[in-house]
């Protein structure tokens, strides 16, 4: 039975993921700074991913780990270059960039071999959207450690999976009026006329994770954000 380790799995992407691989057998352990009640069959760990020690206590705990799946977040939102405020980029990428690096490095002794290594970017990384150059950058460095990775750790396989819209607790920052508003006018824009639930995006998560053949990959699971104009 294989070992999974999902930090910040506690959220819908990860939790959803979570949930389908406990289905297929898989042990499934999940990490976030504050886990709450989990359904039957997780086990739930406190764990932030900027602590590389408490990364690697708990990897070492459960080691060897299958499949190590990275779906962590801040939620910080997107702005114009005219008005953006750089203290909030540099808090982007210490809320997503650093703590995926650090879960990585911590967690890499204690992988099986071999191992898989998902990340999650975002659309935003490939789209020419006004208003999102931070998250795209953002977005972009996590994506960008996806190929060299594959081939400095091989035979450990690392993937990636790239979102487009999907209705998680990622826009909370909204009133809900405005995000239904926002998610309604969107999937009128979007080729395939919804936002992606989580579990669409889990469902790539766990395609990348256990396909044997999937390394160096970035799917895009997007819904044709790339190809809207917003
Ligand atoms: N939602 C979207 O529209 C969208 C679009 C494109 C890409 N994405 C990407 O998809 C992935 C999942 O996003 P989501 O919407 O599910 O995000 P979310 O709802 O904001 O969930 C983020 C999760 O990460 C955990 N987390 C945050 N910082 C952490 C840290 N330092 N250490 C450990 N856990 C941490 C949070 O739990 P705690 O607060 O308990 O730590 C939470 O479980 C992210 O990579 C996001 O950037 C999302």
């Amino acid at each position: 039975m294989s070992t999974i380790l999902i930090v910040g799995g506690t959220s819908v992407v990860g939790l959803a993921a979570a949930e389908r691989l406990a289905a297929s057998g898989a042990t499934v352990h999940v990490a976030s700074r504050n886990p709450g009640p989990l359904a039957a069959g997780l086990t739930a760990h406190r764990v932030d991913g900027h602590d590389a020690e408490a990364v690697a206590r708990l990897a070492a705990e459960i080691a060897p780990i299958d499949a190590l799946i990275v779906t962590l977040a801040g939620s910080e939102g997107s702005g114009r270059l005219a008005d953006l405020d750089l203290a909030v980029l540099r808090g982007a990428f210490e809320a997503k960039f650093w703590p995926t690096l650090t879960v990585l490095q911590a967690a890499l002794p204690h992988l099986a071999e071999p191992a898989s290594i998902t990340l999650v970017g975002a659309v935003s990384a490939h789209a020419a959207m006004p208003g999102t150059a931070r998250i795209g950058a953002l977005n972009a460095a996590v994506e960008a450690l996806v190929r060299p990775l594959a081939a400095e750790l091989a035979p450990h396989r690392v993937n990636a999976v790239s979102p487009g819209l999907i209705d998680t607790p990622w826009w909370d920052g909204l009133a809900e009026e405005d995000r239904q508003a926002w998610f309604s006018a969107a999937a009128k824009l979007l080729p395939v006329g919804h936002v992606s639930s989580a579990d669409e995006i889990a469902e790539a998560v766990v395609l990348v994770a256990t396909n044997p053949s999937m390394t160096g990959s970035i799917l895009n699971i997007d819904g044709g954000v790339r190809f809207a104009r917003f």
